[in-house]
This record gives structure tokens, C-alpha cells and sequence, in this order.
């Protein structure tokens, strides 16, 4: 029988599925896998189920003579080196379309709880201090017929677009390139990014971390962006220069900020985690019950497919 490595939790019905057809050794520890657990275990297996948190670079290929394939448990796969992983015949997949709804919703969550000052008015409340109405209370900006900048219109950023309808906002988008459907669809306008930066009340930022999206975001850019205006992100920490967002923020250029992913996570500047008129959360963009078994299925599906002969399901 095959043998495969999960290298975190994965939900038990997953799990189930992929017990039907292989051998599978499972990581419970509750912590990633180490450098070294990757580097010396991973060629015991046929294929591999990872997390984006662990990092498959060219040393670890190196040591691969056995893995046919490797799913990512992630839209995201900057953690692997996919040119090489390929160059040395090893397949790799993602998780695309079953999380591009949940992620676009956790942006439209940020985006209302920072334009709305929702986690300041709760902490306030439950900090005991709600005394009285008064006319600028806990004001924050609204949401409607403003006009919404999409940094990469790829599924996601299009579910985002999409969940705007109702709140009659104007479009803006920049991407690699354009697309006349999308354009038709929500009537939205392509235009360079500094265009988008300095013209949009909210940015929501949807590209994939790729050697050309890293710090796409940076200081020059922002500093273009409207006072009132709002940071999105919920793609990857490094495609915005986290210490140059500290500094406009600092600064007071922008309203606000809403962030899912970080630069080094774990870790959060402690800077954000002072501020006020930031929402942090801890990666939880896709997180809700019904997409974490469906991205979990797509890649036990992946990896049944590969080891059973066939090609990924969905090959990055
Ligand atoms: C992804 O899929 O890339 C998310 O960031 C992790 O769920």
C-alpha cells in the first residue's frame, strides 16, 4: 500500500477518505513540522498532504526521489518551489474555487469592521465605558457608493467584486491583465495601481506572493492613497511592506487597516497590534467548517488521482 504524510490536522472525514486507498502517518503534535522532521521524512512517503507553513524549498526537493506528489492544504503555494518540485517530476497542487467565496467574505468582513469601528465600539463597550449618545460617537465611514479598489482580479478578488453588488460601489481593479468579462460584469474600470492606490476609499489586496507581487504594496504606493482610505488584505503578508503600512499608518495617511496574513507569521509587529484602527486576525481567511473539509478533500482527491496513475485534479 502507498503511504502518504499529512503534516498537520486535517478534518476526520479527509482523513477517512484517504485511509480508504493508503497508508497515512499524520503529524498531531499540534506543531509544524521542524526543518529537519520535513528534510528527513518526507522521501519515507508517495505523496505528501502540506500546510503553507511548511516550507518545501530546493533542499527539501533535493531529498525526493520517492514523493509523487505534493497537495498543498492552500490556495497559496509560496511555500513550495513548484518549478523545481516539477523539474524533478514530483506533481503539486492546490486547493483553488471551493475557498474563493469564504476568503472574499473574511475581506468584506474586514472591510466593514474597520470602516465601522465594530472590535473598537465592542472593546469600548466591554471596557465599561459607554456613558452616553453623542453626535460623532464611534463614527466611521460608510460603506456604500464609495469606490472599491481590487489589487488582483483573479477568483477571489472577482468574489469580492461580486459581494459589492448592494452596496452601488464604483470598481476599480489593476492585474496582470485586463479582463473585458469582469469589466462587463461590475462595470469596473482597469487602471494602473497607482491610479487604483490614489483613488479608491478601500484596497483589497488579492494577488497571489509570486517574486514580482513582493512589497507591491509599499510606501510610495499608500502614501497615494485618500485619508479616509482603507487597507485589505487577506492574500499574502508580504505582498504589502508590513514595516512601510506600520509607517503610514503612524503617520495617519490612511483610516484604517484590515489584515488576515503577515509578513513572518506567527508574529505580528506590535506596532499593529497597539493600533486601534487595525483588525488583526490570526489567518483565518478560508477558515470556516464546510471550506476547510472542502479544500481537504480537493487535496486527498489530488493525491488519490496522482498515486493512482492520473494527472492532479488541480496541478499548480
Ligand atoms: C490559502 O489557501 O492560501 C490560505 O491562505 C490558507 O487557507
Amino acid at each position: 500500500m502507498k503511504k502518504i504524510l499529512v503534516t498537520d490536522l486535517i478534518p476526520k472525514s479527509t482523513l477517512k477518505l484517504l485511509r480508504k486507498h493508503f497508508e497515512v502517518d499524520i503529524n498531531t503534535s499540534g506543531q509544524d513540522l521542524s526543518r529537519d522532521e520535513i528534510l528527513s521524512s518526507f522521501n519515507n512517503y508517495d505523496g505528501i498532504l502540506s500546510m503553507f507553513s511548511n516550507k518545501i524549498d530546493k533542499e527539501v526537493i533535493d531529498t525526493l526521489s520517492n514523493v509523487k506528489i505534493i497537495a498543498n492544504y492552500a490556495v497559496g503555494y509560496n511555500n513550495i518551489d513548484v518549478n523545481y518540485a516539477k523539474e524533478k517530476g514530483i506533481a503539486i497542487s492546490n486547493t483553488p474555487d471551493v475557498l474563493s467565496d469564504t476568503t472574499a467574505e473574511t475581506a468584506w468582513a474586514l472591510l466593514i469592521t474597520v470602516a465601522r469601528r465594530i472590535v473598537e465600539a465592542d472593546k469600548y463597550l466591554r471596557d465599561g465605558k459607554w456613558q452616553k449618545f453623542s453626535f460623532d460617537f464611534m463614527a466611521g465611514q460608510d460603506i456604500h457608493n464609495k469606490t472599491l479598489g481590487i489589487v488582483g482580479a483573479g477568483r477571489i478578488g472577482k468574489k469580492f467584486a461580486q459581494k459589492s453588488v448592494g452596496y452601488n460601489m464604483k470598481i476599480l481593479y489593476y492585474n496582470r491583465k485586463r479582463d473585458i468579462d469582469f469589466e462587463n460584469e461590475y462595470d469596473a474600470e482597469y487602471v494602473d495601481l497607482n491610479t487604483l492606490m490614489a483613488n479608491s476609499d478601500f484596497v483589497s489586496v488579492h494577488v497571489p506572493l509570486t517574486s514580482s507581487t513582493h512589497h507591491l504594496i509599499n510606501y510610495d504606493n499608500m502614501s497615494l492613497m485618500k485619508n479616509n482610505a482603507i487597507l485589505i488584505n487577506t492574500s499574502r503578508g508580504a505582498v504589502i511592506k508590513e514595516e512601510a503600512l506600520v509607517k503610514i499608518l503612524k503617520e495617519k495617511k490612511i483610516f484604517g487597516a484590515g489584515l488576515d496574513v503577515y509578513e513572518n507569521e506567527p508574529l505580528v509587529p506590535i506596532d499593529l497590534i497597539k493600533m486601534d484602527n487595525v483588525v488583526l486576525l490570526p489567518h483565518i481567511g478560508s477558515s470556516s467548517t464546510e471550506t476547510r473539509t472542502a479544500m481537504a478533500d480537493l487535496a486527498a482527491r489530488n493525491i488519490i488521482s496522482v498515486l493512482n496513475g492520473g494527472e492532479p485534479l488541480t496541478g499548480v
